[in-house]
């Protein structure tokens, strides 16, 4: 079913903290919330950040910071009907979003794209089912599955190795692994049980797609003479390492029958999840064949790129579509990303050499303020940009590895 929605646009926009403000509420307050709350201050639009925690990247630029637990229903509820947000703009999967498909139904709220995108995204069964069942589209062959047995049946049963194990629930590739061999069955049973955000003890298991590459398609759904428009963003190369961004670049280049049937998944997905806004849709491609992955109905983090490859950024695409904008997706030049991680456990960290990683010309960073580090947790971007995607992606791999993440 697709969503009955009707297109938004707001008729004006008001002064921050004043009764005419219009007010925009991001749940989920990290880097990706960050700077789409940056680009709604620079329309004038007052914002709400909302995190898990205190001091998160997107609460130290917003106007009011808001520290809540998202998946408790009641407290959600709480929080919104307080604040009274013209839209609320979910930023992570872990939401009580049944919550906001009431409030929206109540016409409440509007949330961003739609309650019902958020709902469906928010765990990969209910985007998987409606990709592969509902829709068609082409993804790897797949099962749930709730107890090892079952993960075991399955495999036999015709998925077959290699696969992938996932939690139900996670993100970033936590909790996800590659299984070879009958071996590595209860092994991965284990990792999923002990990374899953919440503690569902269900799985997917997923064909193995061995693809040439891997592509983000940003996919615009905004605006145009009162109607929405469908527009696509050039494809974002990058490279995962254990499920975790480290590299990403714009434009990858891709034959043009492959990209037609890019396009069209993503075209297909993003009409039935409905609303306005940016979605990151994650594609396999070998050859002239493309498989769907998974898609983000929210700006995507191998987009972080498009802040030095786009005249608008995915963050600004995003602004401008949720408030019924016009928006352009042309490219501004071939750049690239590579993540600067925190490489140690420590509160309040510093980091040197970042003058030195500037130095370069086409360079940019972005040190996301996170109060705590982890080895593996992302703190920052490199950006360059350069004549091409090659000497860009070298550009920015050099100036992530200037960055030294140190205790204080
Ligand atoms: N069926 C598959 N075949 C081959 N590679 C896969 C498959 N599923 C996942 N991968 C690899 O693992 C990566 C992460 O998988 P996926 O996007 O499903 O996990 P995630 O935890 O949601 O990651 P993120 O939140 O960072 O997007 C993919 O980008 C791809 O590189
Ligand atoms: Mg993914």
């Amino acid at each position: 079913m697709s969503n009955p929605i009707e297109p938004f646009g707001i008729p004006s926009i008001g002064t921050p903290n004043t009764p005419q403000a219009t007010r925009v509420m991001l749940l989920g307050s990290g880097e990706l919330g960050k700077e789409v709350l940056i680009a709604l201050q620079r329309l004038g639009v007052e914002t709400i950040a909302v995190d898990r925690y205190d001091g998160a990247p997107g609460q130290q630029v917003a106007h009011h910071a808001r520290t809540i637990a998202m998946s408790d229903p009641a407290a959600l509820r709480a929080l919104i009907e307080t604040e009274k947000p013209t839209l609320v703009v979910p930023e992570i999967e872990a939401i009580a979003t049944p919550v906001l498909q009431e409030l929206e139904a109540e016409g409440k709220v509007r949330v961003v794209p739609t309650a019902r995108a958020a709902r469906l995204t928010m765990d990969r069964e209910g985007i998987r089912r409606l990709a592969a069942e509902t829709l068609g589209l082409p993804t790897s062959p797949y099962r749930f599955c709730d107890s090892l047995e079952e993960l075991q049946a399955a495999i036999d049963g015709g998925i077959g190795y290699p696969c992938i194990v996932k939690p139900v629930m996670s993100s970033s590739g936590k909790g996800q692994s590659k299984v070879d061999g009958p071996h590595d069955v209860a092994r991965a049973w284990d990792y999923a049980m002990a990374g899953g955000r919440v503690s569902h003890g269900r799985v997917i298991v997923e064909g193995f797609i061995d693809f040439d590459y891997e592509i983000t398609l940003l996919t615009v759904r905004a605006l145009d003479g009162g109607e929405v428009r469908t527009q696509f963003c050039a494809p974002i190369g990058h490279i995962q390492v254990g499920g975790d961004y480290v590299e990403s670049w714009q434009p990858h280049a891709m034959p043009a029958a492959a990209l037609g049937r890019a396009q069209e998944i993503a075209r297909r997905i993003t009409d039935d999840l409905g609303g306005q806004g940016v979605f990151g849709v994650e594609l396999f491609v070998r050859g002239d064949e493309v498989w769907f992955s998974e898609v983000s109905p929210r700006p995507h983090d191998t987009g972080l790129v498009t802040m030095v490859t786009q005249w608008q950024s995915e963050f600004e695409l995003h602004a401008r579509a949720i408030l019924g904008l016009p928006v352009s997706t042309a490219l501004r030049s071939p750049g690239a990303s590579a993540v600067v991680y925190g490489g140690i456990d420590a509160q309040g960290i510093v980091f040197d050499g970042v003058a030195e990683a500037l130095a370069e010309p086409g360079t940019e960073l972005r040190l996301f303020g996170k109060p705590e580090s982890f080895p593996k947790r992302r703190m920052g971007v490199a950006l360059a940009f350069d004549q091409d995607v090659e000497a860009a992606r070298a550009k920015a791999k050099r100036v992530a590895a200037k960055v030294r993440p140190r205790r204080a």
